[in-house]
This record gives structure tokens, C-alpha cells and sequence, in this order.
């Protein structure tokens, strides 16, 4: 029964038109994001940004799962309703990143390594007690000179691989993320060359470690050239190469893959996924999980003041919804 209930949850999120929110930044990405926007970076801000998200009319229309950071997890609005009353009550299935971010990686120079494994039964235990029915880890791989080496990609896939092991032993779908970053001057060919080594390692580490596919969410990076390439590519040419690179290495039997996206704009990131909804029959679901994408128009207009609250909630929900429109190939760049 395990499975079907792993099976179901998956279902749920990756259903319709809808798509994930990550909110799950650590204490110091959040703090990072704010100390560029000018504002403090203490744990009542971030309490008061979360509720603004958590709280957006309507949030449930076009998302399926939030993302949640553990400080998240235990916070409540204003009115001291926990945030995951909030969400459950939107119809926003909440969610829990378990990855404890990134150390170097020994005998690795620029390559990096997650944390968090050693505790991660436990935490796991503890969060299903919430009710909470995902999670998400995040693996980090660097494109440059020399890097990625075959060493690190074997260790962060294998440590993904256990993450999800673990996951589905709690009765939690894992988000397994594989993160190739768009950092560097690369070419959008190495960064397809990098993202399917790293997939077919992942997928031979997942079977290895008997996770049970029909149970888990792919969350993989768009194929793209890096942010300081001077390499110019087309909406379809990235397109085509992403969709190239899932079909040669994603089985069918994952029920759904997630984007994240990794730097870049809203509307870009917003129209990538829409032009790979221009392919019918594609054997999983395609949807978003992005970060800054979706926040960061929210996030800047609000800027800490109470009276901005209503419009940034306006543009959380709007640039959710134009996701959504992404999803079934109908996003028009005019609609911005
Ligand atoms: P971005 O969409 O900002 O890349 O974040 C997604 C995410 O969950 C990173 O772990």
C-alpha cells in the first residue's frame, strides 16, 4: 500500500494545469535575497514575506505543493494559524527540503557535496508526523575547467539516491534535484553533454538503491549555455535540447519532472516551458517548481511594507497562473 499512497501523492502534485512553489531558500539565501533588496535580514521579515506567499488569494488555483524550509514549517501568521494550516486549507499540499546545503567536496577543488544524510531518517520520521508528504534534496554540479569530475557525480547521485530511499521508506515522494548550475561561460552543448552524464548516473544510482520510480519527482535544470557565455540560443533550441536530453534518460516510469529555474528571468524560464508543451504525448508530466521565477517580481515590490502586500500577492499569483498557462503550451509573451 506504500507505494500506491507514494504513487497518489505524486499524482496530486503534478495534476492539471498545476505546479510547485519553491519557498524553501536556507536562513542565508533568504537573508542574501532581502540584504540586495535593502532589508534586514531577521526572522521577523521572513515570517512576514512567507505569510504574504502563504496567504495570496487563491494561491491554490494554479499550484499543487509549496516547498517549505524547516524554520518555515514551525512559523504561523499574524493570527498564530500555522502556515501549513494555510496551505493545506488552500489546497497547496506543503512539502519539506531536507538537504542541509552544500560543503566542499575533499580532494575536489570547486566541486561540492550535500549534507544531511547521517540524521535523515529521523528528520524524515519527524516530518511525516506533521503530515507532511514530500521532500526535496538538492545536489549541486559546477561546469568549468576540468569540472565536473566523474568522482563528484557519482557521490552526489549516490547520496540523491539514499535521499530518496530514505524518502519512500518514511512514505515521502522525493523531489530528487540534480542541479547542473548555470554559472560559468560554457556552451549550451556542455551543458547537455554534463545534465545527461549526471541523469543516466542518477537513474543507475536510483535503480541501485531500489527507489521505486513510479514514486518520485524529477526537479532537473533547463539545458541552457552558462550566464557568462556569450552563446545566443532560441526559445526551441532550448527547448528541443532539454526535451532531447529527458527523453534519452528519464524513463517513462517517473510520473512527473518539475523545473527548476536556476537564474534565469520569470518570462524566460516561464517561456521555455511553454514552448516544450508544444510536443504532445511526452511520456511524464512536464511542470515548474521554480524559486526566484516566481518570487521575485513579488519580493521586490514588496520590499517590506505592509501597504505593498496585496499587489505583490496580485503578482505571486499571476506569474503562478502564467506558468500554469505554460504547462498546457498557452502562454503568450504578450501576456506579460
Ligand atoms: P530556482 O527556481 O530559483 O532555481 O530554485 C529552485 C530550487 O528549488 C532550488 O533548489
Amino acid at each position: 500500500m506504500k507505494n500506491l499512497d507514494l504513487i497518489a501523492t505524486a499524482a496530486e502534485l503534478m495534476a492539471g494545469d498545476k505546479g510547485l512553489l519553491a519557498m524553501d531558500e536556507s536562513t542565508t539565501s533568504i537573508n542574501n535575497r532581502f540584504k540586495k533588496i535593502g532589508l534586514p535580514p531577521t526572522v521577523d521579515y521572513r515570517r512576514a514575506y512567507r505569510e504574504l506567499i502563504v496567504t495570496t488569494p487563491g494561491l491554490g488555483h494554479h499550484l499543487s505543493g509549496a516547498i517549505l524550509s524547516d524554520e518555515t514549517v514551525y512559523q504561523s501568521t499574524r493570527e498564530g494559524i500555522s502556515f501549513l494550516e494555510v496551505l493545506t486549507a488552500a489546497g497547496v499540499m506543503p512539502g519539506i527540503k531536507v538537504d542541509e546545503g552544500t560543503v566542499n567536496l575533499a580532494g575536489f577543488p570547486n566541486e561540492s557535496m550535500t549534507r544531511g544524510l547521517d540524521t535523515l531518517r529521523g528528520r524524515l520520521a519527524k516530518y511525516r508526523g506533521l503530515g507532511l508528504r514530500f521532500a526535496k534534496w538538492r545536489a549541486v554540479i559546477r561546469i568549468g575547467t576540468d569540472i565536473p569530475s566523474k568522482g563528484c557525480i557519482d557521490a552526489n547521485m549516490l547520496d540523491l539516491a539514499r535521499y530518496a530511499a530514505l524518502c519512500q521508506e518514511a512514505a515521502m515522494v522525493p523531489i530528487v534535484e540534480p542541479e547542473v548550475l548555470m554559472d560559468g561561460n560554457h556552451s549550451m552543448e556542455r551543458c547537455f553533454e554534463v545534465t545527461e552524464k549526471v541523469l543516466q548516473e542518477l537513474f543507475r544510482q536510483l535503480m541501485e538503491q531500489r527507489v521505486d520510480l513510479h514514486g518520485m519527482l524529477l526537479k532537473p535544470n533547463m539545458i541552457l549555455p552558462g550566464v557568462a557565455s556569450a552563446q545566443k540560443v532560441g526559445i526551441a533550441d532550448v527547448a528541443d535540447a532539454t526535451l532531447e536530453c529527458l527523453l534519452k534518460h528519464v524513463p517513462g516510469t517517473v510520473p512527473g519532472i518539475a523545473f527548476l529555474s536556476g537564474g534565469q528571468s520569470p518570462a524566460l524560464a516561464t517561456t521555455h516551458l511553454d514552448a516544450m508543451h508544444a510536443v504532445d504525448n511526452l511520456p511524464w508530466a512536464l511542470t515548474f517548481s521554480f524559486s526566484r521565477a516566481i518570487q521575485q517580481p513579488a519580493l521586490e515590490y514588496w520590499n517590506g511594507k505592509e501597504e505593498h502586500v496585496e499587489v505583490a500577492q496580485q503578482l505571486l499569483y499571476d506569474r503562478i497562473g502564467l506558468n500554469a498557462l505554460a504547462r498546457q503550451g498557452k502562454y503568450e509573451p504578450g501576456m506579460e
